[in-house]
């Protein structure tokens, strides 16, 4: 299992105790926060957010748009979000498990998105280049893109060193990276940074950025 990309199994096993964690909670709050700062949502949009896991960030978007389609490959962790937009009458969130690169995703004709957005997720996809491409056919001319992820780190973020995840961003590199998907980079910046305990029994800080990228209008 740790060895594979995108692999549901992991976030399958941890979905019933994700929100458990207090460092989780309050990761997904600076996030939710930076991003109606930086987007201000409105309630004219359609959003999708990738990996929404358990839907600590999509339900606090999701009152500030017209409707939000919530995307995971994880069954468990979607089953987690729809309890809860089942216990909030939450009508406007739509859940899909679907992997946006498989031509199961979204359908060439469906929908596209004014806002797409995600929060500790692209770390965890391999082909970083081949999803923002994908990503940024499902955006609308003019459409903003807000990526929240990790600064490039040594490694230790992850408990399991043998998990496949790219070991956080390279800011210069992510930018070109939107940029040659005909993103234009608004803003990049910290808006958070994890503490935790590595397997050494050290303290490290992780920083935490934003990238807010706009689609060209054509
Ligand atoms: C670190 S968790 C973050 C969950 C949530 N965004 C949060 O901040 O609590 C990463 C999530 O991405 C999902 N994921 C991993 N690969 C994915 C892919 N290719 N497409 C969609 N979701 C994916 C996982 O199932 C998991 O729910």
């Amino acid at each position: 299992m740790s060895g594979t990309w995108n692999s549901p199994d992991k976030f399958n096993h941890e979905a019933s105790k994700w929100d458990e964690n207090p460092r989780r909670k309050a990761l997904t709050f600076a996030v939710s926060k930076a991003i109606i700062a930086a987007v201000k949502p409105a309630e004219t949009m359609c959003a999708l957010e990738f990996g929404c896991g358990t839907g600590l960030v999509t339900l606090e978007i999701a009152p500030l748009v017209k409707r939000l389609s919530a995307v995971d490959t994880s069954t468990e962790m979607l089953a987690v979000l729809n309890e809860k937009i089942r216990a909030l009458r939450v009508a406007n969130i739509e859940t899909r498990c679907i992997d946006l690169l498989s031509s199961a995703g979204f359908g060439e004709h469906e929908q596209r998105f004014d806002l797409i957005y995600s929060s500790m997720t692209l770390h965890h996809i391999d082909d970083t280049a081949g999803f923002l491409n994908r990503l940024s056919t499902l955006l609308c001319s003019g459409g903003i893109m807000a990526l929240a992820d990790l600064d490039l780190e040594d490694g230790s973020f992850h408990d399991d060193p043998q998990e496949k995840v790219h070991h956080g961003f390279d800011r210069v590199e992510l930018s070109a990276l939107l940029h040659a998907e005909g993103l234009q980079v608004i803003s990049f910046e910290t808006i958070y940074t994890i503490e935790k305990i590595n397997g050494s029994g050290k303290t490290v800080a992780y920083p935490v950025f934003l990238v807010i990228a706009i689609k060209a209008t054509v």
